[in-house]
């Protein structure tokens, strides 16, 4: 029996949003009749509907009420009726930053029987994890404009990089892979060849930290170099930690290659409060309400959120019920689904959620 009754805040947010996490919410029911986990959804409607509605993003008190969960189950913030801007910075960013969520997990992993666009490489390439700092850098909101509108207008955007981000974030990037205990590696993933302020500092912590480290390995690659390698050599990578902006962009990168939107999944992680999971594809509009989105990702989201809070409140349970649903994912990519691309599953949205669902509540050999 488990510990205790999780309290989760569940956010289903925009355009595909609900569809993939009605199916999330239904699987993690699954594995709660299996390992008699008790699960209390609270839903918060935020997002682009409410907003055009009253204006509002956050509602007074919102993040408070975010604080008294165990972990957020988020589907997707962006609405096409709303500028863009809006929606992701003072929802999803708002809420990264201040529940102080500094860590922003992505793993990156093919799954047997899943397709990859990487010419002759399998599961046993690609199987790595990106630690993208997640508060700072060019996503702190430092800059502004001089002279808005006119011909002499600059626009500057700053990157923010502080001791304390980059150190707490680089040091869990070190615990995470000891954790792990895969290939032992940590590679820093950054621009110390152009940007040689930010990057500086990131490298001088980085071999600081190393230090403390002695059973990993430490590597460095460009983020440029990085894209390269991704393609080329993604068995070279156990875990990358790199700042906010070239965590974003190289994610992308790292979903494609691992299968695409269909399947991959984060973690914005505060290690000492309240975490927050998420599909990583954002709201889909063109697919709202067609029953054709794959849920996966999100099915994904909602199994790594029950890893982490099984690690984070020694509860056995939720560990196995997460592994319980990944083999159930593996099923399901293996033995049935033709593509994990929308509308190309050769199943809808709500049958992938009730095949992962009976499998993870089954159990499968695999
Ligand atoms: C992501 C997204 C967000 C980001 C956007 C929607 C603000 O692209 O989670 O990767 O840039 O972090
Ligand atoms: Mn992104």
């Amino acid at each position: 029996m488990s510990q205790r009754t999780y309290q989760i805040a569940v956010m289903p947010g925009d355009g595909t949003g609900p569809e993939v996490i009605r199916e999330g919410v239904k699987v993690l029911e699954a594995v709660a009749r299996r390992f008699n986990l008790k699960f209390n959804w609270n839903y918060f409607d935020w997002g682009g509907d409410r907003y055009l509605k009253t204006g509002e993003t956050i509602p007074a008190g919102g993040i408070e009420e975010l604080k008294k969960h165990d972990a957020i189950y988020l589907g997707a913030i962006g609405h096409p009726d709303v500028k863009p801007g809006i929606l992701e910075k003072e929802i999803l960013l708002r809420t990264r930053f201040e529940l102080d969520q500094y860590v922003n997990l992505r793993p990156v992993k093919l799954y047997p029987g899943v397709w990859t666009p990487i010419k002759d490489k399998g599961p046993e390439d690609i199987d790595f994890v990106v630690v993208r700092e997640n508060t700072e850098g060019l996503y702190a909101g430092g800059g502004g404009f001089l002279r808005k509108g006119t011909p002499y207008e600059v626009a500057v955007q700053e990157s923010i990089n502080t001791r304390m981000g980059v150190e707490r974030c680089i040091r869990f990037a070190f615990e995470y892979c000891r954790k792990r205990n895969k290939k032992k590696k940590v590679t820093l993933v950054g621009k110390t060849n152009v940007l040689t302020f930010a990057w500086d500092l990131w490298w001088r912590v980085f071999q600081e930290v190393g230090e403390e480290y002695p059973d990993i390995e430490k590597d460095y690659a460009h983020v440029d170099a990085t894209c390269m390698w991704f393609v080329k050599n993604p068995e070279w990578f156990d875990v990358i930690v790199t700042d906010n902006m070239f965590g974003d962009i190289i994610t992308d990168l790292g979903a494609m290659i691992q299968g695409g939107m269909g399947i991959a999944a984060g973690g914005n992680i505060n290690p000492q409060g309240v975490s927050m999971f998420e599909p990583i594809g954002g709201s889909a509009p063109k697919y709202t309400g067609k029953n054709v989105i794959n849920p996966l990702a999100a099915i994904c989201a909602g199994m790594m959120m029950l890893e982490w809070l099984g690690e984070k409140f020694k509860d056995q349970a939720l560990v196995d019920a997460s592994s319980a649903i990944e083999k159930a994912v593996i099923k399901v990519c293996r033995d049935h689904l033709k593509s994990l691309s929308a509308g190309k599953m050769g199943y809808t949205t709500q049958e992938v959620g009730d095949l992962v669902a009976k499998y993870s509540e089954e159990g499968v050999d695999l």
